[in-house]
């Protein structure tokens, strides 16, 4: 299993070096029958990080200095997005980059830029409703924001300021409140009342319906949740991110991958890679956040059931010739028709995420 991990790595240095030589600064989001450059729609921009971020990742494994040239290279070609103010996902685009070049450094002007994208992130609180609102519009609440409100709370520790440490908890406790279902399913967005911020309603747009349970979304928020203990603490988040992760195991066939949407009772495709991806990375720092040691050992097992599973012959593009991509069977949006069954960017990054971490763990063994 270490030397699948290991090999892995390799073909994703092979795949990437392509990439980024084939298409300088150019920054894909999912593939066409294998091929990364084409006109596909984007839906929003929200990808820009998870490429640099697998080059961090790359690095991080061979310290070879061509890899941090180019890591550095394609974080500071997004470095302007710290003022975004027309999406929810600096935290992907952030985390994934310029926070691992300051792990590495501790160079005081790039953690600037991480807590100046934290505090742009922020301006889209909404005190009516108490939640960051998604790039959809001022109504709508995503459960994908849970996977960057955690920059927020990073720029609140480094800052000291309260305020931002309240977004951020509010929010997180709004979208527990109303996307976390009982069972640990999760709603894919909701929908509040602008005026009074009254929460009307749970909606999708990449699950299957509305009462449905998105395969992607609940991985975001098993990590999501989890990242939000870590930084505070409070075991409510905790609970949370374990009732997501039971919901996952439970509902998922033994091979650790779900389809699209759980409630779908003949997905086609079969499989939503991405999902898997996220949920083995979050499982591996549940491992970690839990004071259980059973449980602990449950997460671990499974997430490396799941790493092991995606470095296989049906997930991994190693055996298929042309294929651009490292990790196959993923979807980003399956009612638009985009990226449905390919390989996607942030498949690629959680994944290699992942192995990573297997990495780690099997060497501890
Ligand atoms: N944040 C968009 C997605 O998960 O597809």
């Amino acid at each position: 299993m270490l030397e699948k991990c290991r090999a892995t790595f390799t073909f994703a240095e092979h795949q990437l070096q392509h990439l980024i030589e084939t298409h300088p600064d150019y920054f894909p989001m999912y593939t066409i029958n294998g091929q990364w450059k084409h006109a596909g729609e984007a839906w929003t921009n929200w990808c820009e990080g998870f490429l640099g971020g697998q080059l961090w990742l790359v690095y991080e494994q061979n310290g070879d200095p061509w890899w941090r040239e180019r890591a550095e290279h394609y974080s500071r070609l997004i470095e302007h997005r710290k003022t975004d103010r027309n999406v929810h996902d600096l935290g992907f685009l952030f985390w994934s980059t310029w926070k691992r070049w300051y792990d590495l450094t501790g160079d005081a002007a790039i953690n600037d830029v991480i807590i100046e994208a934290g505090q742009t992130l922020s301006l889209r609180f909404k005190e009516k409703g108490q939640y960051l609102r998604s790039f959809v519009a001022d109504e709508s609440l995503f459960i994908d924001i849970m996977m960057n409100v955690g920059i927020i709370f990073y720029a609140a520790q480094q800052t000291g300021d309260a305020d931002l440490l309240r977004k951020a908890t509010q929010h997180s406790l709004t979208t527990r409140r109303y996307l976390v279902r009982g069972d640990g399913s999760t709603s894919h967005e909701g929908i509040f009342n602008t005026e009074t911020g009254e929460f009307l309603r749970q909606s999708t747009h990449q699950g299957w319906r509305d009462d449905s349970s998105w395969a992607r979304g609940l991985a975001w928020a098993l990590y999501g949740f989890g990242t939000v203990y870590g930084f505070t603490h409070d075991v409510r988040f905790l609970q949370t991110a374990e009732a997501c992760a039971a919901y996952y195991i439970e509902h998922t066939p033994d091979h650790g991958v779900p389809p699209n949407d759980w409630t779908d009772s003949d997905p086609v495709p079969a499989y939503e890679s991405s999902a898997a991806a996220i949920a083995a990375s979050g499982l591996f720092n549940l491992a970690h956040l839990t004071t259980d040691t059973v449980r602990a050992r449950f997460y671990r097992e499974y997430a490396l059931r799941i790493v092991n599973t995606l470095t296989g012959p049906e997930f991994l593009a190693s055996d298929t010739p042309g294929w651009e991509g490292i990790l196959k069977h993923g979807t980003y949006h399956q009612k638009k028709g985009l990226g449905v069954d390919e390989s996607v960017m942030w498949g690629e990054y959680f994944f290699l995420e992942a192995v990573s971490k297997a990495i780690k763990e099997l060497q501890h063994d």
